[in-house]
């Protein structure tokens, strides 16, 4: 028991994103905002998380549901009456629980666990029933306001029932709060006698000070770590926030980046000391690059690994793992389930998929490589193609260590190339051909009379 449960508000539309999504499920960085939010939360252990939902509940459901996440109770806020009324949905479930309620808005994707503990610490030290988490933000436009009397927090006014001189307030509302167990009874006070006609939450704190309670802030210093996303502006402007930390990290991780604003790394990149990262570059989700590696202009890596020393020019590498020393295009396909051992070169026009490539092998123009199993030290021609696909099943190509395969050939598959075989030239391969022989099917050319 570590004696507080957390609350994430996640039934609104969003309105001001203009989707049909609902807005927590927007990404940043390749993950919805929810699942930032989650994820900070799920650290901390709390003794339950409940998820409000409404609008399209389906959809964020099913999206935890299938990213394996456990234990999480939903309740469903079927009008989105506001913030407070989407907490009134969870007292059932918390009527015989005495611990502490961390409420965290689903919009607000930075906030870090830490945070979130030094709110559960401050509300328990401070013998307060609600501790609120401010920032000081430069333009505080949208927020809720903290309105302070004497230094000590009075109460919270919205943007819309903000006066001029509350406007000019630049401390402003996380979203973010951890409450004791009176947040049930000032939750029975409130009214929907505001501009937007909604239950607000941040109404507590000031019915709480009524009731006699005592109330408390928390100020973080990294104002981004509040940023709530309301719109697509927002988010491509937390993106901005979070591209440039990450940058930031690599940079003294000892990676060159030779233009910040024009290379995309996901959040969750690992990538080595000296590998230097050429404009123009997009590191998507689950990708992990070793040292002293090179990945050049109009590359876009998703789901892959990729180890020391190799080169990445102008190619597109998905669910691919990459040995040591590989070089990879200009201009590569690279596809799900490719394995390509130290060495291996694959060069321009060449797609790959499925395929595992052994040691110094070498695909180096035009071809298309599918489920199949190259040795190692076998050099393919250019414009070599395994037809893997009769139109209803795909069938492997295997090909022995040593091989030498001639331009422009046709392995039919099923079809197995023993090792050392040599395969010539614009031959199409419907038959396996047994180790060190010399294999040609193709028309024989004949020389005639040039009529004209
Ligand atoms: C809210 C706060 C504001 C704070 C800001 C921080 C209120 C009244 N205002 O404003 O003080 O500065 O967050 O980002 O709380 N939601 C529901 N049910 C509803 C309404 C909202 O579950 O009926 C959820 C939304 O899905 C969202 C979160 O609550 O995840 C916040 O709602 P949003 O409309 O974004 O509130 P803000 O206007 O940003
Ligand atoms: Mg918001």
């Amino acid at each position: 028991m570590n004696n507080f449960s957390a609350v994430i508000l996640a039934a609104g539309p969003g309105t001001r994103m203009l989707s049909s999504l609902p807005k927590v499920m927007h990404k940043l960085s390749g993950k919805p905002l929810l699942r930032w939010v989650l994820d900070s939360v799920v650290k901390l252990k709390p003794d339950s998380i409940v998820i409000v939902l409404g609008y399209k509940a389906n959809v964020i459901k099913d999206y935890l549901l299938e990213s394996n996440f456990k234990n999480i109770k939903f309740v469903y806020q079927e009008k989105q009456l506001g913030t407070a009324h989407a907490v009134m949905q969870t007292e059932e479930i918390f009527k015989n629980y005495d611990g502490s309620i961390v409420v965290v808005n689903g919009d607000v994707p930075l906030i870090k666990s830490s945070t979130l503990m030094s709110l559960v610490k401050n509300n328990k030290k401070n013998e307060a029933s609600v501790t609120v988490l401010s920032a000081k933000i430069d333009n505080p436009f949208g927020y809720g306001r903290i309105v302070r009397e004497n230094g000590f927090l009075e109460r919270i006014v919205e943007e819309k029932d903000a006066t001029i001189l509350d406007k000019r307030i630049k401390e402003v509302n996380s979203g973010i709060y951890c409450f004791d167990k009176s947040l049930w009874k000032s939750l029975l006070e409130i009214k929907s006698n505001n501009a937007k006609k909604e239950y607000y939450i941040t109404d507590t704190i000031a019915i709480l000070k009524r009731l006699g309670k005592k109330v408390s802030l928390v100020m973080v210093k990294d104002e981004s770590e509040i940023k709530g996303i309301n719109s697509r502006e927002e988010l491509l402007q937390t993106e901005d926030v979070l591209r440039a930390k990450k940058v930031n990290e690599l940079l003294n991780a000892g990676v060159t980046i030779l233009d910040a604003k024009n290379v995309y790394v996901s959040y969750d990149a690992k990538i080595g000391r000296e590998t230097v990262i050429y404009p123009g570059v997009f590191i998507d989700v689950g990708v992990s690059i070793g040292e002293g590696c090179v990945i050049k202009g109009a590359s876009y890596i998703l789901n892959s690994r990729i180890n020391k020393g190799s080169v990445i020019l102008y190619s597109y590498i998905e669910g691919a793992s990459i040995e040591a020393n590989v070089k990879i295009g200009p201009f590569a396909n690279i596809r799900y389930g490719t394995v390509l051992k130290e060495n291996v070169k694959i060069g321009n026009f060449s797609e790959i998929k499925n395929s595992v490539i052994a040691k110094n092998s070498k695909i180096n123009h035009l071809s298309y490589i599918g489920d199949a199993q190259i040795g190692k030290n076998v050099n393919i021609g250019a414009g070599t193609i395994t037809c893997n696909y009769d139109g209803v099943n795909k069938y492997r190509t295997i090909i022995g260590e040593n091989a030498f395969i001639g331009s422009n050939v046709n392995f039919v598959a099923p079809v197995e190339i023993g090792r050392e075989a040599l395969i010539a030239a614009g031959s199409t391969i419907t038959c396996d051909v047994p180790s060190k022989k010399l294999a040609i099917a193709r028309a024989k050319q004949e020389i005639k009379r040039k009529r004209f």
